[in-house]
């Protein structure tokens, strides 16, 4: 059937709108929100395997490897496993030690990124267990993969990547919290975090209703504007590099996601009262170390734009501010990162660009 806009204008901002129903069908039939318990078919056999390894290894590009970066914390946390993030062509290139005893899991929204399917085959080869978090049903990598868990986020056709996003973030949560449910000191934190699974979808429909305010930030940023840095930590890494990489990808503007604790080290160089930066300050037990990060960019008369929960009232008002809803720490950045998706998308579209088909991009990057 074909796929069709409907009432909206651009494929990209329809799939930003379709979050709310996309991550539910990321978690139906596999999240119990009675027992918190996870059930996902296609890893069930594999678990004691899993549980045993003696790596994780993540491997992705673009966006898909932004998703793992944002799960790394909970997987370590949930699962006492060392994990390793891996971008495909680098993992490639170093010709990365892998043992049959890792676990490799390929993240790709299409399953036929051309870099994502050749490191994959080089982790068969080396007799390591192969599963796939793909959203293309019979993809190369759906196929080729020993297992693994469709994310069910229906069709994605705009070259940027937004709704895929978020139900791979979803997805892999749902498996770090399937791997540890042989642990009960963790029973707390696995009910805590399934709770905050069940209020994501609305709160995510909540940041949506703001949208005209991400509407008007894009049309104060325009042609001004020659950059923009995204700030933050922790959690809010991969949240930093997702918007960073939306930005860059449809609204032709150059923009950097930054980890704050690396601020010293160099960016801070960059930063006058020109420049443009968003803060990511959610609340988390990382917001301390996030507050000195901002006191360090306006004592150089940086410009901060934050993005912190509704009810946080140590933010100053001297600042613009964008207000999301709070959820688990871990969960965070499926929220945070809606508003850099709309913020990109009004960006594209006020610079004339084609926002569904950005030029010298392709959906699926199928060679090397
Ligand atoms: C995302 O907006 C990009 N278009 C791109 O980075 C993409 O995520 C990357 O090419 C990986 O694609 P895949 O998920 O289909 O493997």
């Amino acid at each position: 059937a074909e796929i069709m806009k409907g009432q909206y204008d651009h494929f990209m901002q329809k799939e930003i709108y379709e979050q709310p129903e996309s991550v539910v069908n990321t978690m139906r039939g596999r999240v119990n929100f009675d027992t918190h318990t996870v059930m996902l078919g296609g890893l069930k056999a594999y678990l004691p395997v899993i549980r045993r390894c003696r790596r994780l290894l993540f491997v992705a590009c673009g966006t898909s490897y932004h998703s793992c970066i944002a799960v790394r914390p909970v997987f370590e946390e949930l699962t006492d496993i060392p994990v390793a993030v891996e971008l495909a062509s680098d993992f490639l290139d170093r010709r990365t030690p892998v043992f049959r005893d890792d676990v490799a899991i390929f993240v790709s929204q299409s399953g036929e990124t051309a870099d994502t399917i050749l490191a994959m085959r080089y982790c068969l080869e080396r007799g390591a267990l192969c599963l796939g978090v793909v959203n293309a049903v019979g993809s190369t990598l759906s196929r080729e993969t020993h297992s693994g868990v469709h994310i069910n986020a229906g069709p994605e056709i705009g070259v940027a990547s937004t709704k895929a996003y978020t139900s791979q973030y979803v997805a892999l949560v749902m498996i770090a919290v399937q791997l540890s449910d042989d642990s009960i000191s963790k029973t707390a934190r696995r009910q805590q975090i399934i709770e905050g699974l069940y209020h994501i979808p609305k709160q995510i429909r909540s940041v949506l209703e703001m949208d005209k305010v991400l509407q008007q930030m894009a049309k104060e940023m325009l042609g001004k504007e020659k950059s923009l840095l995204i700030m933050g930590r922790g959690y809010q890494y991969a949240t930093c590099l997702e918007g960073a990489l939306k930005i860059k990808e449809v609204s032709y503007m150059h923009s950097e996601g930054i980890l704050a604790g690396e601020l010293k080290h160099g960016p801070l160089a960059l930063v006058d009262e020109h420049l443009p930066v968003i803060f990511i300050m959610t609340k988390d037990s990382l917001y301390p170390k996030v507050q000195s990060a901002l006191a360090q960019v306006t004592a150089r008369k940086g410009r901060p734009i934050i993005i912190c929960n509704e009810d946080d009232n140590s933010v100053s008002s001297e600042f613009k501010t964008f207000r999301v809803p709070q959820t688990v720490d871990c969960l965070q950045g499926l929220i945070n990162v809606i508003p850099l998706q709309l913020l990109s998308y009004h960006l594209a579209v006020m610079n004339g660009v084609d926002v569904d088909f950005p030029r010298n991009l392709a959906k699926s990057v199928t060679t090397e």
